[in-house]
């Protein structure tokens, strides 16, 4: 049994040498499934796990959740949301704290921005039909995902899409993640909008200038941190769940001892 764990654990160690760009650092915006600084939408009835906010808006900019004040008057809560809501007019220490998690999102929007060297500089981007191997990527104009596309790698590999126009996903298409790749080492820096279409799934972490759209029924594993307007029509938004590398090697570590 131990050698078991230990063996598993040096596994773990033996991938971290992973491919694609550093991560970008997500900071206090990384503990939120969505964030935007000037509301969120929904049209009932959505499926959020993992907290949600606004900031410097207040929290009438959240609608369509039916919010339920908490008895400190810091965070509320809602049936659609598995999570807290946070808003910057409730009680201290909320407005602190989101001002810090948007300072984050901002940073962050502007380091996977401003990233230099991609293995491919492309024009209009058509994702459709393609499979994205580790790296950055970047897109001077619009991107669209008309039909399916693939994003292979280990689970410690990283991805970076620079979009400087809108990110468009037609209805009822997906990413598939293949090869343990996942959506908390993706990210989508979008200068514009993203949109979503009715039935399609996205996933990564989505670094929005302006507004984000997720039409009926469409689906997204990762995290919406936008810089406008959020809207949500009956959408699955599920922050990804993070890799506890701090664990393994601490159990390595005891295991050695
Ligand atoms: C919370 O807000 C309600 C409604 O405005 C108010 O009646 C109550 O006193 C507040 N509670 C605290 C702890 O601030
Ligand atoms: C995924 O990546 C692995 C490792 O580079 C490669 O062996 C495999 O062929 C790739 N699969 C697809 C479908 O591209």
């Amino acid at each position: 049994m131990t050698k078991f764990v230990l063996i598993a654990a040096l596994g773990a160690i033996a991938s971290v040498s992973a491919a694609g760009p550093a991560a970008v650092i997500l900071g206090e915006a990384g503990t939120f499934a969505i964030l935007s600084k000037s509301g969120i939408d929904t049209v009932p009835t959505s499926v959020i796990t993992g907290d949600i906010g606004v900031s410097p808006i207040a929290a009438a900019a959240i609608t369509g959740f039916s919010l339920k004040l908490d008895s400190t008057n810091t965070s509320a809560t809602a049936t659609q949301v598995t999570g807290s809501v946070y808003a910057a007019d409730y009680k201290s220490p909320t407005p602190s704290e989101l001002t810090v998690a948007i300072g984050d999102m901002e940073t962050a929007y502007t380091d996977a921005a401003t990233r230099p060297t991609p293995i491919l500089d492309l024009g209009e981007g058509n994702l459709g039909g393609l499979t994205f191997v580790p790296g950055l990527y970047k897109f001077g104009s619009d991107v669209t995902i008309p039909t399916d596309c693939t994003i292979n790698g280990s689970s410690t590999d990283t991805w970076i899409f620079q979009v400087t126009g809108n990110l468009i996903m037609a209805a009822n298409m997906r990413i598939t993640l293949i090869g343990g790749a996942k959506a908390s080492n993706i990210v989508w820096q979008v200068a514009g909008y993203v949109e979503v279409l009715a039935g399609a799934h996205m996933e990564g972490i989505l670094l929005v200038k302006t507004a984000a759209h997720f039409r009926t029924g469409s689906s997204l594993n990762g995290r919406i941190l936008a810089q406008t307007a959020v809207t949500l029509q009956s959408s699955t938004v599920t922050q990804p769940t993070q890799t506890d590398l701090r664990r393994i090697l601490a159990q390595t570590a005891d295991i050695l001892a």
